[in-house]
């Protein structure tokens, strides 16, 4: 369970907010063997993170949202693969939709970002999804989504570990939620395009996320679909109890 919290928290409020987190899943007894829980904070609040992570021992892992395709040089505001891995990172975030069109970001430059991503040691967590307009014009609303992954993973190393993570961007920050099914549809396509990537066994053992206006009271239905195998939540992932229930979605009826 991801918590992708964009332009938001000073590293002050960062370091409250994880102590305030590990502490509510302490007391509730969470498995973090069971449910990953990552968070993923700006820029500037991950060396607070980190800190916090080491000197309380919290089992919780976290990653940068965005990085450079580039190792080092002259590109003014960009931060390497490498400072993240410096700081303890486990993950990164490449080709939110966020990214893709505020700041342009293509498919040759997401699988730059995802090279760049395992160079450093680095599991990417490549982000995919169509607009509303993309999912209107056709009854395959999968292709785009398809599309963005086979470019994303051109090349990708043998043995290579990455996570997908599905975002339809009519369903992100609009609290229209995809339902359970139209999520499962489109992991389904996304799972089977692994597999022709991949492999069977590699496919079958990575991670792909629903995210998309997750909330406390829709994550079991979107659980409970075989391909989806996590959640990247953001509006719900700056609110402690509402991110804490995500994350113990097992504990929800019916799971
Ligand atoms: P919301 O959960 O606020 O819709 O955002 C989803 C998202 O973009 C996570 O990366």
């Amino acid at each position: 369970m991801a918590g992708n919290w964009k332009m938001n928290m000073t590293h002050l409020q960062a370091i409250a907010f994880v102590q305030k987190l590990a502490w509510t899943l302490k007391d509730a007894d969470h498995d973090y063997e069971q449910v990953e829980v990552a968070v993923f904070p700006p820029f500037t609040a991950l060396r607070s993170v980190q800190t916090l992570v080491d000197t309380d021992k919290l089992k919780l892992v976290y990653g940068g949202q965005d990085l450079s395709q580039h190792d080092s040089g002259a590109y003014t505001g960009d931060i390497s693969g490498e400072f993240l891995a410096a700081l303890g990172a486990k993950y990164a975030l490449v080709g939110h939709s966020e990214r893709r069109t505020i700041h342009g970001e293509d498919d040759a430059v997401c699988q730059a970002k995802v090279q760049a991503a395992l160079k450093h040691g680095l599991v990417p967590v490549l982000c995919v999804g169509e607009t509303l307009e993309q999912r209107e014009a056709t009854d395959t609303p999968w292709d785009v989504p398809v599309a963005q992954l086979r470019a994303g993973l051109a090349e990708l190393p043998n043995g290579a570990e990455i996570v997908l993570a599905y975002e339809p961007v009519w369903a992100i920050g609009t609290g229209k939620v995809a339902t359970a099914e139209q999520a499962q549809e489109v992991c389904a396509a996304l799972r089977a395009a692994l597999v022709e990537e991949l492999g069977e066994e590699r496919a079958a053992a990575t991670r792909i996320l629903y995210g998309g206006s997750v909330k406390p009271d829709n994550v079991a239905s979107i659980m409970r679909e075989p391909d989806i195998d996590g959640a990247l939540v953001g509006g719900a992932s700056l609110k402690i109890d509402d991110f804490a229930s995500i994350v113990r979605y097992r504990n929800h009826v019916g799971i």
